[in-house]
Formats: structure tokens, C-alpha cells, sequence
């Protein structure tokens, strides 16, 4: 596609209902992401998700049987110790219904990108703004922005994007750089670039499916809420809360006899 100049389309799901719903919208690839924590879980980061948890997730999405890629991502702790541990976790998460898997980072993840390439599993990166590396950030925060080899420095983010593609990597997510970074990286790499916060010019984007749909209450700069369902399902709820409290739901209708 990259090739073609056709550009691929990434959303998250995280169950067999999502699932087929972007499926059936024509999605390239399904992302079961670790942002499952913060959209699903409630938690304000995606430090504490599991393997168990990806692995059941990976396992409703599948269900699905959907047309799309499904792509699985390693959660944090699932792959960071060594080569080995990453084709382990890579391995659950083929296991439980996963064609290919994504990690964070880019120069300190050669081996074990390569390792689990090595075992046949297809793995896609992710640089820039690593929500893993939240620590490390100090935050949610923009990277690329300054000058440098050190991580997040504007020269450091072209060796881990190469780095990922040497390694054996088929695509690279880049999250929260500047666009013209991200169009740089982009006209560098032979593998597909697939954005997020990071401008038009990737030759994909991917956005996570609650923000899309318009069912979270955050606001990023970098989504659009092509739908406003936590609106519509709010209404939807207080209609049935009102109904069963008149009396007029359920009628003779919706009842056996
Ligand atoms: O977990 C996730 O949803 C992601 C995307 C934001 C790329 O990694």
C-alpha cells in the first residue's frame, strides 16, 4: 500500500462487538492496543495492563473473525528484560488469535524486534511519544520537539525508526512528533509509517476506537470524534431508566405469553 501511495487505516478494538464494527467498516488493520487501560479500565496510564489482560482481549477480537489485520500490542514488562521474554509474550499473543504484534521504542529495541521477526511473528514499532515510557517523559508529552541524540531528541528518533526497520519490523507507529519529523521519518523508511499526533503525511493513521466514536470525555489535539455515542448512549439509558420508571416499557408487546 505504502507502494501504492494507498493510505492504510488503523483502529483499536478490544472485543468481538468493536471488533466487527470496524471490520465491517473496511478497516486495513484492528490494533487490540494497551490503551484498553485508559479507555476500558479506567486507569490514567498504560503502565498497569498485563499480559493476561492483552492476551483476553487478543481472544474477543478474534472471535470476530475479522478480514482485518489484527495486530496485538505487548504490554508494559511483557518484553523489556530481553530477547527471550519479548518472543514469549509475542508467542500468547499469536496463541490467543493475534497475526503480528507491536512494541514501543526504537534503538534499545533492535534484538527483540529481531528475535521474535527471527520466530516468524510479524512485528510493527512504535516511536515517538511511548505512552509505556510515560516516566521516562515526564508525561504524555510531545517528542522530537528538540535537537539530540538522547531519547525524544529529534536525531535519536531517525536511528530508532531505522532501527526498527533493520531489525526486521514490517511497519512503525509514530506518535506525537511534529509533522514535519514524521514526514521526514516517512520519506526515509521502506515500511509504513502509520501516525498519530503526528501530521497527514504517515502513509496510514490509526486512532483509538472510543475517542473516534466520540465515547470518551477527553479531548486531544490530535483526534476527531467523527461520532458523538457517549451522547447518544446516555440518552438512550436515561430512555430506559424513564420507561421502566413510568410503567410504559415493557408493554404487552415485549411480553411472553
Ligand atoms: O494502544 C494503543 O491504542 C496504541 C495506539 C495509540 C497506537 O498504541
Amino acid at each position: 500500500m505504502k507502494h501504492d501511495g494507498r493510505r492504510i487505516t488503523m483502529i483499536t478494538a478490544y472485543d468481538a462487538t468493536f471488533a466487527s464494527i470496524v471490520d465491517e467498516a473496511g478497516v486495513d488493520v484492528i490494533l487490540v492496543g494497551d490503551s484498553v487501560g485508559t479507555v476500558m479500565q479506567g486507569v490514567s496510564t498504560t503502565i498497569p495492563v498485563t499480559l493476561d489482560e492483552m492476551e483476553y482481549h487478543v481472544k474477543m477480537v478474534s472471535r470476530a473473525q475479522p478480514r482485518a489485520l489484527v495486530v496485538a500490542d505487548l504490554p508494559f514488562g511483557s518484553y523489556q528484560i530481553n530477547p527471550s521474554q519479548a518472543v514469549e509474550s509475542s508467542i500468547r499473543l499469536i496463541k490467543a488469535g493475534a497475526s503480528a504484534v507491536k512494541l514501543e521504542g526504537g534503538v534499545p529495541m533492535f534484538d527483540s524486534i529481531a528475535a521474535i521477526a527471527r520466530v516468524d511473528i510479524p512485528v510493527m514499532g512504535h516511536i515517538g511519544l511511548t505512552p509505556q515510557s510515560y516516566h521516562r517523559m515526564g508525561g504524555h508529552r510531545v517528542q522530537g520537539r528538540q535537537d539530540g541524540r538522547d531519547a525524544g531528541g529529534r536525531e535519536r528518533l531517525f536511528e530508532d525508526a531505522h532501527a526498527v526497520e533493520q531489525a526486521g519490523a514490517f511497519s512503525v507507529v509514530i506518535e506525537g512528533v511534529p509533522r514535519d519529523l514524521a514526514a521526514a521519518i516517512t520519506e526515509k523508511l521502506t515500511i509504513p509509517t502509520i501516525g498519530i499526533g503526528a501530521g497527514p503525511d504517515c502513509n496510514g493513521q490509526v486512532l483509538v476506537l472510543h475517542d473516534l466514536l466520540g465515547l470518551t470525555t477527553r479531548q486531544l489535539k490530535f483526534t476527531k470524534s467523527f461520532a458523538n455515542l457517549r451522547e447518544t448512549s446516555i440518552a438512550a439509558c436515561a430512555q430506559f431508566v424513564s420507561e421502566v420508571r413510568t410503567g410504559s416499557w415493557p408493554d404487552d408487546a415485549h411480553s411472553f405469553h
